[in-house]
Order: C-alpha cells, then sequence, then structure tokens
C-alpha cells in the first residue's frame, strides 16, 4: 500500500482558496496529531483491531470531541481509515513513515518553528532573526530552506507528501498573511516595482522583502520582470483583479486570528482550554463584526445562494405577506433574500447589536428593502423568539456557534416561535452519514471546535434532533458550498429540490 496520494490543487485560484482557508488547519491537525500520541496510538490497518474514539479518548487523556474533529480530519484527508462500525486504523504506509527515525526526527525538528514563523512581518521588516522564547529563530533562512532549496525528506513513499502538509502548508498560509498585512499584494498589485521602491512603499528591509517575494514567485503569486522589477504574477493579476484582492487581504486578516490558537491545537484538545474562545462575549463581538464586513465584501455572491434558498422554499410555500425571522443574521444576506422574494414578506433580522450596525446599512443601502424591516439585538443562546410568531425561521450558518449540548433547547426555542404550518431553514455545512467529508466542511468544524463552538451534524443526526421538537418532517438539499436543511411539522408541504439560479440578483 502507498501513502495516501495528494489531491493536488488543480489552479492558483484552488490553491489560494486552500492556502488562505485550509493549508494551516492541515499543518496544526498533523502537528497536534503528533504532539499528542494519537498517531502511535492507533492501531495499523491490517496488524490489529481498529479501535473506538472512546477508547483513544481514555489511552490519551484527551477531550472527546477534539479528538474526534482530529481523527474526522484525518480519516478525510485519508491517513486514517474508518471501518463501519466507526473504529479507526492508521494507514500502514504513514506508520511505515512514523517508524523511521530520520523522518521522525525532521518532523521534531519542525515543531517549535510555529510561533517564530507566526512573527514573520517582524523578520521581513527587520531583515533579521526574531527573537522567542529567549531564543533567535531565523525565520528568513527557514523559508529560504523550505521553499526554494529544499533538502530531501526521505526516500519513503509519501514522505515528501506527509512533510509538505505538515511544515509547508501553514508556512503558505503564513506568507500570505504577511504579505496582506505587509502591504505587498496591493503594492504588487499597483504597478510592477524593484525591490527598494517597494520597500520604500512598505517600509520593509530589502533583505527580508526579497525573500517574500522570491517565496511568493514559487508560489505562482509574483513574478519578476524587466530591469529588476517585481510585480503580481499573469495569473494572480487575474485572479486579484478588482474586488477579489481587499477580499483576498481581508480573509488573510481572518486566518491570521486562528494562528496562535492553531499552534496550541494539541493543548486544547487535551484540555479544552480555548486561546480563540467565542464563547467569551467581547472576543466573539469584534470577531463577528469583522466577520459581518468581510460577508459585506462579496455580499452579492452570497445574495445569489440565499435568493435560491429563498426561492426553493417558496416553491412549496407561498412567501407573500410572510413574517420571517432570521437569526444570526450576519450581513443580512439570508433575510434580505426573503423580503426580496416578494413585496410583502417582512423580515426580522437578529444578531448581536454591533453586527446590526452593519446590516442596517446592508439592508437599506444595498437591499432596499429597510421599510419591511426589523433589527432585533439579543442573545441567540437564552432569547426567547416568542409563540407561533413566525412563517418561516432561517437559522444561516449560525448553528455551529453553538456547541453540541446547545442544540435542543435553540430548536425548541424556535419550533415555539413557528406558527403550526411554518418551515424552518437551516443553512448549514452538513457532513455525509459516515462522517468523513466533504473535506471543507471537516476543516471548518476543526475551527468551530478551536473556538469553542458548534459541532458538525449529518442530516440524519439534525432530523433526529428536529423531531424530538415536533419538527418531524425534513429534507436536506444540498447547495452549491453549503446543505439546506428544511424543516416544518407533519402535514407541511416541503420543497424536495433546489430552484434554479436565479437569472439577476
Ligand atoms: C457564522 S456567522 C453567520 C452569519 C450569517 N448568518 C451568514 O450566513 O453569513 C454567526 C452569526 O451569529 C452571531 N452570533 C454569535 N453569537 C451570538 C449571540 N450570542 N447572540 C446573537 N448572535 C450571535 C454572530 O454575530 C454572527 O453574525
Amino acid at each position: 500500500m502507498t501513502a495516501p496520494s495528494r489531491a493536488e490543487p488543480s489552479s492558483l485560484a484552488s490553491s489560494l482558496h486552500f492556502w488562505a482557508r485550509n493549508a494551516a488547519n492541515e499543518s496544526a491537525l498533523l502537528r497536534a496529531a503528533l504532539q499528542l500520541g494519537l498517531l502511535d496510538a492507533l492501531p495499523v490497518t491490517g496488524q490489529g483491531a481498529p479501535i473506538e474514539l472512546s477508547r483513544l479518548v481514555e489511552r490519551l487523556g484527551t477531550s472527546p470531541r477534539g479528538l474526534r474533529s482530529l481523527l474526522e480530519l484525518l480519516v478525510g484527508l485519508g491517513f486514517v481509515r474508518q471501518e463501519p462500525v466507526r473504529t479507526f486504523a492508521l494507514e500502514p504506509a504513514v506508520a511505515a513513515l512514523l517508524v523511521d527515525p530520520p523522518f521522525r526526527a525532521r518532523l521534531q525538528a519542525e515543531l517549535p518553528w510555529w510561533r517564530p514563523l507566526g512573527m514573520l512581518d517582524e523578520a521581513v521588516k527587520r531583515g533579521e532573526p526574531v527573537e522567542h522564547g529567549g531564543q533567535r529563530w531565523d525565520v528568513l533562512d527557514h523559508l529560504r530552506e523550505l521553499f526554494l532549496s529544499p533538502a530531501p525528506i526521505s526516500a519513503l513513499p509519501g514522505a515528501e507528501d506527509f512533510f509538505d502538509r505538515f511544515a509547508r502548508s501553514a508556512a503558505r498560509t503564513q506568507v500570505l498573511i504577511s504579505a496582506a498585512r505587509l502591504g505587498v499584494l496591493e503594492a504588487l498589485a499597483a504597478s510592477a516595482r524593484t525591490v527598494p521602491e517597494l520597500g520604500a512603499a512598505t517600509y520593509m528591509s530589502s533583505t527580508g522583502l526579497r525573500m517574500l517575494l522570491e517565496v511568493l514567485e514559487h508560489l505562482g503569486l509574483s513574478a519578476p520582470g524587466n530591469g529588476g522589477t517585481w510585480g503580481l504574477s499573469p495569473e494572480a493579476s487575474q485572479l486579484v483583479a478588482g474586488k477579489a484582492l481587499p477580499y483576498l487581504v481581508r480573509s488573510m486578516s481572518v486566518s491570521a486570528q486562528y494562528t496562535e490558537a492553531l499552534g496550541a491545537l494539541d493543548e486544547t484538545v487535551r484540555t479544552e482550554r480555548f486561546i480563540l474562545d467565542l464563547k467569551d462575549p467581547e472576543v466573539s463581538r469584534r470577531f463577528y463584526a469583522d466577520n459581518s464586513t468581510q460577508i459585506t465584501e462579496v455580499f452579492v455572491s452570497h445574495l445569489k445562494l440565499s435568493l435560491r434558498a429563498a426561492q426553493t422554499v417558496a416553491q412549496a410555500r407561498p412567501l407573500e405577506g410572510a413574517r420571517v425571522l432570521d437569526i444570526g443574521t450576519g450581513s443580512g444576506v439570508w433575510g434580505g433574500a426573503f423580503a426580496r422574494a416578494t413585496p410583502t414578506t417582512h423580515v426580522t433580522y437578529f444578531d448581536q447589536e454591533v453586527v446590526l450596525e452593519q446590516v442596517r446599512r446592508n439592508v437599506t443601502n444595498i437591499l432596499k428593502v429597510s421599510s419591511r424591516a426589523r433589527f432585533w439585538p439579543g442573545n441567540l443562546f437564552e432569547q426567547d423568539f416568542g409563540e407561533a410568531e413566525f412563517d418561516v425561521i432561517i437559522l444561516p450558518q449560525v448553528l455551529n456557534v453553538l456547541r453540541p449540548e446547545g442544540l435542543p433547547d435553540i430548536f425548541s426555542r424556535v419550533a415555539r416561535a413557528l406558527r403550526p404550518d411554518g418551515l424552518l431553514v437551516i443553512a448549514e455545512y452538513v457532513l455525509n452519514e459516515r462522517r468523513d467529508g466533504p473535506l471543507d466542511h471537516l476543516y471548518f468544524g476543526l475551527r468551530r471546535f478551536l473556538t469553542n463552538e458548534g459541532d458538525l451534524l449529518t442530516a440524519s443526526e439534525y432530523a433526529a434532533l428536529l423531531s424530538d421538537v415536533g419538527l418531524t418532517r425534513s429534507v436536506c438539499i444540498p447547495l452549491p458550498t453549503q446543505e439546506l436543511i428544511l424543516a416544518a411539522r407533519p402535514g407541511v408541504t416541503l420543497p424536495t429540490q433546489l430552484a434554479p439560479p436565479p437569472t439577476a440578483a
């Protein structure tokens, strides 16, 4: 058996998407699995009976939920095999790598670099090693070793791939974060310039800047031009044209918020102490205010999706005069789509007050439906939404904010607030029934664990929880990037398929 092969991203666009969102998660996952002893505790496929999650938890002394988040991703990536009865074993090719002492030593040597790499901005600005934990770390030289003049890792099958994910994935995210945060991407997009010109524009050392540019070139993002100038590569220029560059820069600032917590993932899985704790109201306010602004930048593409969801609901349940509640509205894009469905739908937008500031602007200026809007600030963990008040209640990407034990309670408050023939609309990342995909969803689930938030469920797990509160009918309909779950009481007709894409947003 060979090591699981990597599905290479097919284009710079999909690579960028991966580096911006999931690459650092991938390295953090493999580091934590090694540090916690998870990879060593798993029996090897074909050499011992696969093991249950609960026994692994007992043996390693970790949080069950945390360990499950790691394990499900390891299965999704092909490093661990899951048997039908939810028992797990390590793929033999991975086991062969881990018992090779030089390979193991190479992984161990990478472990302390997480924090110093997180200080890449400083290294680039000053062109010198950074200080961390009483030592000096030559981060620029480390980047050179990783990307520009890498030593062979090992001749064992799968060794290069495993090392790449373990060490370079996070470094790629970090390079993008620094290039975005230091204004290098914007400077390169503005015009081709020499290193001294770029250094003067971005207040950086030539040594640091040169290294950053060369690694960006290695990633396909920058390219040297005439007369010692540097610019974006032609493919990157196309990708970040127009609004895409500010969106990428902002995405990298969101990714940067996870860096420290990802570096301590092993500790969080061991102790459930959260470094980025979104259950802390102040942290949540800051994080989600930022999130709302970010979504607003790509409002049109989100609106296409939510309009399609509204049309799907309207196939089975006309929305004329409907009273709609959008809980955890974020940018207003979901409730807004329902408001746009007919001229008589009335929508209540519920979220934290700081987030509603942005929602009011979007509902007024972009959606132009403020005359049929009500803004309701509150705490979704405890808010009473009333009794039989709404025809449609939308929970768009918000259940993943609640820890799993909070779901029965919010479902019962929402079921109470629905009229007898009302419809509940959930937009979420719904896992397949084996809980080993889609991969993007599993990465998202790991980040929700890391931030002390919700868990991802399968369609049948949702159906069971919804049945418990009387919403015994439910369907799961895939949307292009997530899933739609529609639920209602017995006798209410539910749509069975997605409406066609709207012709105009
Ligand atoms: C992941 S975002 C989803 C935003 C939006 N529905 C969307 O699909 O883009 C979760 C939303 O839940 C809100 N939220 C989190 N905790 C909350 C709380 N305790 N009370 C009210 N809203 C909360 C956040 O402010 C944020 O807007």
